[in-house]
């Protein structure tokens, strides 16, 4: 396996701590520091990133909202951004919309503890809750796509039209994304409403559960 840039930029950071700027190229370092990072997990990664100030969000957020679930989950939840309830206790979807999301999980016989794993596009809260700007995405999806990479789940599932727009790149509406499994860099995505949606809306709480029996049973096919 070749080397990613982060465990590039780690042997470079390295090399000039022991010997200052001049580079001494090492490939067999290189290569094993690539090796090492596979056994990275998850809460290492966190580790690794939870100080981030790489956008201006860092500044305004209380809490680092990493993710929660099974590590090994076979189904991976991505929402938009943290809002304020998440912000506070640093864990994705513990409001009114999680409580809900939850309950959609157990009707699928899973839970944020089993083969489920919850995040979301943005690490830190958007101020006033409004959406992710483009360059804070550009700043923040790396960090997801090493998640996407650890986890290595079965299926993805962008809830929303904001995570859906923002992981495949369309400026689509909610509507046309659903009912398709689209490609996220070689994993099966799907779009189904935000639990918020059903919230404000419950005429959407039926075609939601369609999406999740879908969902349900395209895992257990590939199980
Ligand atoms: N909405 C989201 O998209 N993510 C959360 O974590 C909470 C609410």
């Amino acid at each position: 396996m070749s080397p990613r840039s982060d465990d590039i930029r780690r042997y470079l950071r390295q090399n000039q701590e022991l010997f200052g700027d001049e580079l001494f190229l090492d490939i067999k370092s290189l290569n094993v520091l690539a090796e090492e990072n596979d056994n990275e997990d998850l809460s290492s990664f966190e580790e690794e990133i939870c100080e981030c100030q790489k956008c201006s969000l860092g500044s305004t957020r209380s809490k680092f909202v990493f993710g929660v679930g099974d590590p090994d989950a076979s189904l991976l939840l991505v929402g938009e951004a943290p809002g304020a309830e998440e912000d506070k206790k640093g864990e994705p979807f513990v409001g009114r919309a999680g409580k809900l999301l939850d309950k959609i999980l157990a009707a699928i016989d899973r839970s944020r503890e089993k083969d489920v794993y919850i995040c979301n596009v943005l690490k830190c809260r958007p101020p006033n809750n409004r959406d992710p700007l483009r360059s804070e995405v550009e700043q923040c999806e790396p960090y997801l796509l090493h998640q996407i990479r650890l986890i290595n789940p079965t299926l993805i599932v962008a809830l929303g039209r904001v995570a859906g727009q923002t992981l495949l790149n369309v400026d689509k509406s909610l509507k046309s994304l659903r009912n398709t499994f689209h490609d996220y860099n070689g994993t099966p995505l799907m779009v189904t409403y935000h639990p918020a949606a059903l919230l404000r809306n419950q005429d959407l709480k039926r075609p939601a559960w369609e999406d999740f029996k879908v969902i349900k049973e395209f895992l257990e096919k590939k199980n």
